[in-house]
């Protein structure tokens, strides 16, 4: 890696990160070579940067599939924050882009304000008289870092505590001292509070359903700071409206207009923006985790956090030298009906990636003659009918972290294979030729000749003398 590379801090308008924040996690990054722009998403600078950005920092803006392609250069995008549901997850895994989160870091500020709520709710410092939290059945869905950080408030409070997660067992509910429900339904089943910390995924769409809040004791309250989508608001507001004594509390439901109509009757409480990681701590725990993750990416190669599976880092040089191969063989063959190709070891696992670079390689050398992504590269193969071929690697050869590729069209027919060594890809046979042609930046002159005495002299002297 070079160490000039571009990060590009981007922030929403009414959601900054605290300026400590911000300052300090510039300065990690800065101290460890690279290039900072910290911008509010609305700057329109951010146009004219997004093109040199290797790595974004983001909160819950949007990264969507149009701006990730106005971002060539990305590797890796990280969401300061827990839920990454505002980044086209599919899109940057397509473009070879990681994406992680911060998990853990604002988990303590999502948990307390969940008490935040229930307390204005239930015992508003009003002057009239509320209800206590002590005994109550309390039922958390989603048992990650947020849910865990909720149980144990809540055991403080004294409230009897059972949790459920399709990701956990009741192992680990037993050592965090709460129970385990058998299901969704089960976890709110006479449930007097109900907290949600699933994420927003198409799985968790509506989870909270007709059946969820049916379960509920009488006059139960449901905190929602995970997610708007993870409840279906139809069944909520006939719920609201059968039971009057049930209140719904989110600090991240603004948008749900049917809702605002029902606040004045007091069984909702929704502050004007979403709130959980709207704490100081949160915001310089996540900013300064975030900055840690790029430079830990960048210097090692670590990628704990990811949510996403691209081509790890270590096997990166191996899409550009799926690259050039896909180049070099266009040369020989430059409208192949037919793509073969074989990656060898480690390589194999990520071959679908692969061959988008390969088919970027012919298409950039052979005839089109325009730069391209992978992806675009892709469906020009199939407009093309180009038949793609992925054959089996016999690692027994010991060919190591290679890729093979076969071009052929009705006359032609070329084998190249490839590696890498040291840092730099290298051509290692061509058709039957074993060889090892460094590939570099660089007009490649290739015969295949029968070996007689003063041969490659004369085909140097001819070359020379055609200038
Ligand atoms: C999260 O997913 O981390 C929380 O919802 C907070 O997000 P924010 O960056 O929008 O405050």
């Amino acid at each position: 890696y070079t160490m000039s590379k571009l990060v590009l801090i981007l922030t929403q308008v009414d959601k900054p990160f605290a300026s400590d924040a911000e300052q300090h996690s510039v300065q990690l990054l800065k101290r460890a070579g690279l290039t900072v722009e910290a911008l509010c998403e609305t700057d329109e600078r951010v146009a004219e940067l997004l093109p040199d950005a290797s790595f974004l920092i983001i909160r819950s803006n949007k990264v969507p599939a149009e701006m990730i392609d106005r971002a060539p250069k990305l590797e890796l995008i990280v969401r300061a924050g827990a839920g990454y549901d505002n980044v086209d997850l599919e899109h940057a895994t397509s473009k070879n882009i990681y994406v992680m989160n911060t998990p853990g870091q604002n988990a303590t500020a999502v948990a307390e304000l969940v008490f935040s709520l229930i307390h204005s709710a239930v015992r508003p410092i009003n002057g009239k008289s509320g209800t206590e939290l002590k005994n109550k059945k309390f039922g958390i869905l989603g048992f990650g870092n947020i849910g865990k950080q909720v149980a144990m408030i809540a055991k403080g409070y004294g409230m009897v505590v059972e949790v459920y997660d399709m990701f956990e067992t009741s192992d680990t509910a037993m050592r965090h001292g709460v129970g385990f429900a058998e299901s969704t339904v089960e976890v709110f089943r006479d449930k007097d509070y109900m907290s949600l910390h699933i994420p927003s995924t198409k799985e968790t769409k509506g989870t909270v359903d007709r059946e969820c809040l049916a379960a509920m004791s009488p006059g139960a309250v449901l905190v929602n700071t995970a997610r708007v989508d993870v409840i279906d608001h139809e069944a909520l507001v006939a719920h609201l409206q059968a039971d009057p004594g049930f209140k719904y509390l989110s600090d991240v439901d603004q948008k749900t207009d049917i809702l605002q109509s029902l606040m004045p009757n007091r069984q909702i409480l929704i502050p004007p923006k979403k709130m959980g990681a709207q704490t100081f701590e949160a915001n310089f725990n996540a900013a300064c985790a975030a900055a840690q993750q790029v430079i830990d990416f960048m210097q090692k190669g670590i990628t704990r956090f990811a949510v996403n599976n691209p081509v790890p880092p270590e096997l990166k040089l191996y899409t550009d030298l799926a690259t050039s191969l896909g180049r070099f063989s266009a040369a020989y063959v430059p409208k192949p009906r037919e793509v073969q190709y074989t990656c060898y070891g480690a390589l194999n696992a990520y071959h679908d990636t692969f061959v988008q670079y390969i088919l970027k390689g012919l298409f950039e050398q052979g005839g089109h003659g325009k730069a391209m992504t992978p992806v675009e590269a892709v469906s020009l193969a199939e407009e093309h009918s180009i038949d793609i071929e992925m054959r089996n690697p016999d690692n027994r050869k010991g060919y190591g972290l290679a890729i093979t590729l076969g071009f052929v069209d009705d006359d032609t027919r070329v084998e190249v294979r490839g590696t890498i060594v040291g840092r730099e890809p290298e051509i290692s046979r061509v058709n039957d030729f074993k060889t090892r042609i460094p590939l570099r930046e660089a007009i490649y002159v290739l015969v295949e000749t029968a070996d007689h005495p003063g041969v490659e002299y004369q085909i140097a002297q001819n070359i020379v003398e055609a200038g």
